[in-house]
């Protein structure tokens, strides 16, 4: 999940990271009272999710706070790169004389974490870190061992920062390094990390995206959820439990696995280019163990989507063989009836693997008018574009 400004402003603050004060607002006329509250000067700065908001014009001085009403009117409402700004933050101002970079991040890559670091920070971060590479510091984190001082004073010396700053940063690292691991961070980053004109080190701007596989143990999490945000779908999705992910498709996609889900959306996108171009509308995994009520949580959701026209069951039988997929399929499609839930899209289900021929026959015998049998995976796909296309 990732978090807007002012929530990671406030993790930081959690954690001893040096930030300046600032509120949140969503109507222009509180930015008066707030700005008075910061001093009489503040920085206007659009909350959305999307980086370059500076570049975009989203990111402003104000005089006064009759500028700051006049700037937080511009800005709230203001979309960026696809995003409507719905809150700004106040902030008060730094006098910034340098502008640096840090972060922490995952790096699947090489198994471990990842210290970025560079004195070329601000805006233009994404130019120097594909224009001049060197500039930007690289220094593998061991997961065990984190970021000790020694560890932080290694990525201080490999960005090479100013010897005047050089302390603060450590220390500023180590408080970070706090923020990623015990906040169950993927992404910790500043940019920039200024350096005042008095020496002090601040992080004016802050990314934070939270490992949402962790949200068992971090109870505080939830309140960070931007609901307005979230799709309806994927909502009720999740409170579910089900591994759901809308897409813009119109065939509906159930299938037991992950990586068969992942292959199955690429198998139907190829075919619907013959069938006028029909894409997956979801990733739905219902991983093993398909229960009668699984199956009928996840048909649910996917027939509730007004885009899907036709749904895909894919079921490779493992340890959840496939007749009792089947027997799933035909409850579910009793259950969702007798729900009053509207069952009148056509399904594909494609049987294989263990006890394929016992699911496929108990499929036959419940004759539903709605459920098709194709024996192949590409076969299957093609006739559910088919479907959907028509
Ligand atoms: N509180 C502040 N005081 C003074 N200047 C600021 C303040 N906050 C931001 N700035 C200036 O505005 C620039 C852009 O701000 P910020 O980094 O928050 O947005 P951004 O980098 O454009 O957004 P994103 O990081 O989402 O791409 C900073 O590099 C800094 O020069
Ligand atoms: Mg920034």
């Amino acid at each position: 999940m990732d978090l807007f400004e002012y929530q990671a402003r406030d993790l930081f603050a959690k954690h001893d990271v040096p930030v300046l004060a600032g509120e949140v607002i969503d109507t222009p006329e509180a930015a008066r009272e707030v700005t008075e509250r910061l001093g009489g000067r503040a920085v206007v700065k659009a909350q959305v999710k999307v980086g370059g908001r500076g570049k975009a014009g989203g990111v402003k001085l104000a005089a006064d706070p009759a500028d700051a009403v006049e700037k937080a009117g511009a800005i709230l409402g203001m979309d960026i790169k696809g995003h409507t700004v719905h809150k700004v933050m106040l902030a008060q101002t730094a006098d910034i004389a340098e502008e640096y970079y840090v972060s922490f991040l995952l790096d699947r890559t090489n198994r471990t974490f990842l210290a970025m670091a560079s004195v070329e920070g601000g805006v233009d971060i994404e130019e120097v870190a594909a224009t001049k590479p060197e500039a930007l510091a690289r220094i593998a984190v061991d997961a065990i061992d984190g970021v000790t001082e020694e560890k932080a004073r290694e990525i201080v010396e490999a960005a090479a920062f100013p010897a005047e700053v050089k302390d603060q940063i450590v220390a500023a690292l180590q408080k970070l390094w706090d923020v990623f691991i015990k906040e169950d961070a993927l992404l910790v980053e500043v940019n920039p990390l200024v350096k005042t004109g008095e020496g002090r080190i601040i992080a004016l701007d802050g990314k934070v995206s939270l490992d949402a596989n962790a949200e068992f143990r971090q109870a505080d999490h939830a309140a960070l959820e931007d609901k307005a945000a979230a799709n309806p779908l994927e909502a009720a999705a999740k409170a579910k439990g089900l591994n759901y992910v809308k897409l813009e498709g119109e065939v509906g996609i159930i299938g037991n696995g992950a990586g068969l889900v992942m292959s199955t959306l690429d198998v139907v996108a190829y075919a619907g280019e013959k069938h006028a171009g029909v894409k997956p509308a979801n990733f739905l995994d219902i991983g093993g163990g398909a229960s009668a009520e699984v199956m009928a949580n996840g048909l649910e959701i996917i027939l509730g989507d007004p885009e899907v026209k036709s749904v895909f069951v894919n079921v490779f039988g493992g340890i959840t063989a496939c007749d009792a997929v089947a027997n799933g399929i035909v409850q579910a499609l009793e259950l969702l009836k007798s729900k009053g839930e509207d069952v009148s899209k056509p399904l594909v289900v494609r049987l294989d693997g263990n006890n394929a021929e016992l699911g496929r026959k108990i499929l036959t015998d419940a004759n539903h008018p709605l459920v098709e049998q194709v024996d192949t995976m590409d076969g299957a796909a093609d006739r559910a574009a088919e479907l959907a296309a028509k």
